[in-house]
């Protein structure tokens, strides 16, 4: 036990020294006096990518020395690695949600815009009249609604589901991402931000669809059951529900089409929503800093497990 410590802590001090022997090399060679800020600053990015390395290439020499000895600590990994971004769980409330959306949008964009053609092929030709297409926004309605409260018990009782639903929650790194992709479009520097496992561009996808959520919900429920409110209850409600619906619209047609269908990078369409994977190329690009964790975590399981091993083979 206190061998399989000192192996990792052997490590830790070895990279510390690599990182410390680099600053000072650099502060020779620049001949000026820097502050303590700047070399914590620098100590801090030069250990992470020491660290990260060293994880990377202990990987890959175990792989080059015993091919099997990863898939037999990951089976799941295949030799074209795949990491799973999304569980069948999750997958399954997105393709209910998006399905009920659809059927949202179809059925309720004809009721704010009658007077188009489009409108009246919907609710007449395709539906067979207004009761019926009313009686389709309801039934998706109850999709929507089925997936907001899985998705409440997910994040409240899954494991997953409550460190992503942590993980969504903006943080300052988000706002400095930001300006970071900003300034990265507008050419003021060299590369974007690196993203952990959710983007700042994903979080405002989700809290987009969480807050739409909540209002689509509450307004059409109020129009639903208009018997059991006030009439003004009424009013406010059918303008929230007709304004964001539009707005949940345009926003889903445009924001998040964009980034999962138009996109460049991922056109026609990323299939992570079915099959749940990344490849390692697209986390390294999209996800570094969870792909740099995941692998410097597997680096940590590689020496236990040796370690395991010796003691094993001793005993
Ligand atoms: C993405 C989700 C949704 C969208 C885009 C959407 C869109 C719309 C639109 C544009 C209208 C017409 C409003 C107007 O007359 O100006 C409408 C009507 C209506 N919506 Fe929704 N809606 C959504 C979700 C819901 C939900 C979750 C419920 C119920 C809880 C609901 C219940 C209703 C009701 C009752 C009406 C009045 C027409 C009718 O009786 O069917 N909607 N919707």
């Amino acid at each position: 036990m206190s061998n399989k410590k000192t192996n990792l802590d052997k490590r830790e001090a070895y990279i510390k020294g690599l990182s410390d022997n680099i600053i000072k090399s650099a502060v020779d060679i620049v001949k000026i006096e820097p502050t303590s800020e700047q070399i914590n600053e620098i100590s801090t990015e030069v250990t992470e990518r020491l660290q990260y390395e060293s994880s990377s290439l202990l990987n890959e020499a175990v792989t080059k020395l015993h091919p099997q000895s990863l898939s037999e600590m990951y089976p799941e990994e295949r030799p074209e690695r795949n990491f799973e971004r999304f569980g069948k769980n999750f997958r399954y409330q997105h393709m209910l949600m998006f399905v009920s959306v659809i059927i949202l949008i179809i059925t309720g964009m004809p009721l704010k815009f009658p007077e188009f053609a489009i409108s009246k092929f919907i609710v007449i030709d395709l539906f067979g009249g207004l009761q019926n297409s009313t009686l389709i926004h309801r039934i998706g309605a109850v999709g929507l609604i089925i997936v907001g409260v899985w998705h409440l018990g997910y994040s409240v009782a899954s494991k997953i589901g409550r460190r992503d639903f942590f993980l969504m929650i903006p943080n300052l790194k988000d706002a400095a991402d930001f300006m970071g992709t900003i300034k990265y479009y507008i050419g003021k520097s060299k590369s974007g931000p690196k993203f952990g496992r959710f983007s700042f561009i994903e979080k405002f996808d989700y809290w987009a669809v969480y807050w739409g959520m909540v209002i689509m919900i509450g307004s059409g429920a109020i129009m639903w059951y208009k018997e059991f409110f006030p009439k003004y209850f009424y009013d406010v409600g059918r303008e929230m529900h007709s304004d964001e619906g539009l707005l949940a619209t345009l926003s889903i047609v445009i924001w998040h089409f964009y980034n999962v269908h138009f996109n460049p990078e991922v056109f026609p369409m990323s299939w992570t929503w079915w099959h749940g994977q990344l490849t390692e190329t697209e986390m390294k690009h999209h996800h570094p800093l969870e792909y740099e964790a995941i692998i410097k975590e597997e680096s940590v399981d590689i020496i236990k497990q040796s370690e395991n091993d010796d003691v094993e083979d001793n005993s």
